[in-house]
């Protein structure tokens, strides 16, 4: 019998998120953490002495390492486009963190990198594998709700407020929109696609990056989103999706965006359905690259490329209305 072959990550920065994906690695057993490269050594070394993965002093290093199976981008947010296409022109599939490149321009690049080499290339919009989402999708497709019509999403949180970490700063891709607001706009793209208008309101923060904004989507079809995201401390417990036969509300667990319980509503009835998931929820976005990966694809057919890019050029129109530039987003130049 043919041993089961392992994929041994390559780990791009090695802070919170990096650290919560090697620690859900356990739960994929396919997977385990190969590399870390990080700005400073001995983070990486840090990583690297919990969770095992040799550490390299540089990212050309690790990228030309015939061991290293797939990257994973988990630094700053405008870094993500950089160093995803040094990893693919190196060769390597890459899973890059949200947000995926800072605007739909950085990603059209990407896409024709990863097409022209014919790698794996993925958002890692990890709550799409959800146990719960599965559910969801399963739902609506049986059309539990009738047509889905009406959807209230935000994700909000306070971090701290200095100028210098990653959230308030424009240099860093700071900004609630591509920290939090990525995910109500990526769950309303999976259940109505692409609006067809746009209208919100911002708050900027001194720094320039939005501190919070509300969003209303309306589509074609008749259909409505309201959205929101911030870093203002509000709390929101639930998503709600009303359709034309009923309604489905998702309970958040505090603090983020992890769901396990969805209820259902229809014809005065309500069902509960419980979906836990394993650890802190990231290993499921890992058996998908290595689903991927194992049939040869070169994208995720749940969280296409295609979509991912509608969802940036989304993002892109809102920072238009508020006048919110990144500096150096327009240099696309790949190094
Ligand atoms: N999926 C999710 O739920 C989730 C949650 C949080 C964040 N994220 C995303 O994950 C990314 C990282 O966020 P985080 O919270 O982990 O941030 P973080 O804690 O600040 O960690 C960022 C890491 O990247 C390293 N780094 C900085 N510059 C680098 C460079 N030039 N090359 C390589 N590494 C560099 C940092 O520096 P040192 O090496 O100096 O330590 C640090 O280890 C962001 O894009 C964020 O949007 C996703």
């Amino acid at each position: 019998m043919a041993a089961v072959k392992i994929y041994r990550w390559g780990f791009v920065g090695a802070g919170g998120m990096a650290q919560a994906l090697a620690a859900d690695l356990e739960f994929a057993p396919r997977c385990e953490v190969g590399g870390v490269y990080s700005r400073t050594p001995q983070t990486a070394q840090a990583l690297a002495g919990r969770f095992g993965g040799r550490v390299y002093a540089s990212l050309e290093g690790m990228l030309a390492d015939t061991a290293i199976d797939l990257i994973y981008i988990a630094s700053p947010n405008q870094l993500h486009y950089q160093q995803a296409a040094a990893a693919l022109q190196a060769g390597k599939p890459v899973l890059c963190e949200k947000p995926f490149t800072l605007n739909a321009a950085q990603l059209e690049r990407l896409i024709g990198l990863a097409r022209s080499q014919g790698l794996f290339l993925m958002e890692a919009m990890w709550t799409r594998w959800l146990p719960l989402q599965a559910r969801l999708r399963q739902l609506l497709g049986q059309g539990a709700i009738g047509q889905p019509l009406q959807l209230e999403a935000g994700f909000h949180s306070r971090p701290p407020a200095a100028a210098d970490n990653r959230f308030y700063n424009p240099s860093l891709g700071g900004g609630a929109l591509l920290d939090l607001g990525v995910y109500p706009l990526s769950l309303a793209s999976q259940i109505f696609g692409r609006p067809a208008k746009i209208t919100s309101t911002v708050q900027l923060a001194p720094t320039g990056v939005d501190e919070s904004f509300a969003a209303q989507f309306s589509y074609q079809n008749g259909a409505s989103a309201q959205l929101s995201a911030g870093f203002d401390g509000v709390r929101r417990q639930d998503i709600v999706l009303r359709g034309s036969e009923g309604s489905l509300q998702i309970a958040l667990d505090q603090g983020g965006w992890k769901q396990r319980q969805l209820t259902l509503t229809r014809g005065g009835r309500s069902e509960v359905f419980d979906a836990p998931y394993l650890g802190s929820g990231y290993s499921y976005q890992a058996d998908e690259v290595v689903r991927g990966l194992e049939a040869g694809r070169t994208e995720s057919e749940t969280m296409p490329l295609a979509e991912s890019l509608a969802i940036l050029q989304t993002m892109d129109a809102l920072r238009a209305e508020w006048g919110l530039h990144y500096p150096g987003e327009d240099e696309l130049q790949m190094l």
